[in-house]
């Protein structure tokens, strides 16, 4: 813990031990040099508290770059509720509420929203004692609803632009897409690449969510087993992060790693690993930021639906093009160009 604490490049992290519950509630406030920080609240369990210490880090660092690449007004932040593994449904409401009066103290500092593990209707409950600082409550309660389908729009942007670039054209017609994760962002990506006509692959561990793609939609369901070795154009990564690390990237068939999750690449070498097996790789919180366009636009600037979709569109397409093409020109991993673009906006 203390070596975790004394490495992290952020500036706050408030942490509280939700006794009724035994819950750990983590708000990494990583930076607030553009803005009040940002960023959704994940609920999950952990294998030991020092593992939801590091993933609000790092999390919190994503949101950092994801709003520094567009040039966001927004700060990077994200909560992490690691609830104990026998954690009993029935307390869940009670420890929102907890969880955003914990938010309200904040004052501002930190405003959340949904992610892994909460959903619209969990901000509905948060914002009873966190309003105003909450994103993403449903529309009935006068929120812009989940963060899923906008972030689907822009991963399914960042796929296009990919394939425009290494291919020649940015149409996914016959093309093959293993999406790996069919949630919140993976089922929306779903419904796009279908009506794009390409042809789509899926991963995913729930039984019913595989029941519902594979025999109502006929979609190919490929095991968790062989995720990695599956052979497709375009491999879109939506669910947990640490997915790219030395042993599945010496396995990948495909020719673009495009997808939602955030903090994909388990460390910094392995996008060096990629772009070895010349692998295109579209950097995650370059693309996977229109959820937070979306919820910001609807919510604080009074953007229509049409209005948010266009400018999810016209801002992941305008970012991913400069990272692959300063990624070309100085011959570097397009992490590493994602990386000096946003760090170019922080300074
Ligand atoms: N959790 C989502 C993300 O990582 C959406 C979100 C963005 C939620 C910003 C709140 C604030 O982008």
């Amino acid at each position: 813990m203390e070596s975790l604490l004394r490495e992290w490049d952020g500036e706050t992290v408030i942490v509280r031990h939700d006794r009724p519950t035994r819950a750990w509630i983590f708000i990494a406030i990583h930076s607030t040099h553009l803005g009040p920080a940002a960023g959704g609240t994940r609920m999950k369990s952990y294998p030991d508290v020092q593992e939801a210490l590091q993933d609000v880090f790092r999390l919190a660092a994503g949101m950092t770059y994801k709003f520094a690449i567009p040039g966001l007004p927004w700060g990077g932040g994200k909560a992490v509720v690691a609830i104990p593994p026998d954690f009993d449904p029935q307390s869940r409401p009670a420890l929102l509420r907890r969880y955003g009066a914990l938010v309200h103290q904040l004052r501002g500092l930190y405003y959340t929203g949904p992610d892994v593990g909460t959903s619209s209707a969990d901000m509905d409950i948060i914002a009873e004692t966190g309003a105003p600082y909450v994103f993403g409550r449903t529309p009935v309660a006068g929120g812009a609803g989940p963060s899923g389908p906008g972030t689907a729009l822009g991963v399914f942007t960042g796929i296009q632009v990919a394939c425009e670039h290494l291919f020649g054209e940015a149409s996914l017609k016959g093309r093959r897409v293993l999406v790996q994760g069919a949630g919140s962002v993976g089922e929306t990506l779903i419904e796009y690449l279908r009506s794009a006509g390409a042809e789509v692959l899926f991963s995913e561990v729930d039984e019913g969510t595989i029941r519902r793609f594979r025999d109502e939609l006929e979609l190919k369901f490929v095991p968790s087993e062989e995720v990695y070795t599956a052979e497709c154009d375009i491999f879109a990564p939506c669910a947990l992060g640490g997915v790219l690390d030395a042993n599945t990237i010496a396995q990948l068939k495909c020719r673009i790693v495009a997808g939602g999750a955030n903090n994909q690449l388990a460390g910094p070498k392995d996008a060096e690993s990629l772009r070895a097996r010349r692998i295109l790789y579209a950097p995650d919180y370059v693309i996977n930021v229109g959820g937070a366009i979306t919820l910001l636009g609807l919510e604080t600037l009074d953007w229509t639906q049409e209005r948010a979709e266009e400018e999810v569109a016209e801002s992941v397409r305008r970012a991913l093009r400069q990272v692959f093409e300063l990624a070309a020109s100085e011959g570097i991993t397009t992490e590493a160009a994602a990386r000096r673009i946003a760090e170019e906006h922080l300074s």
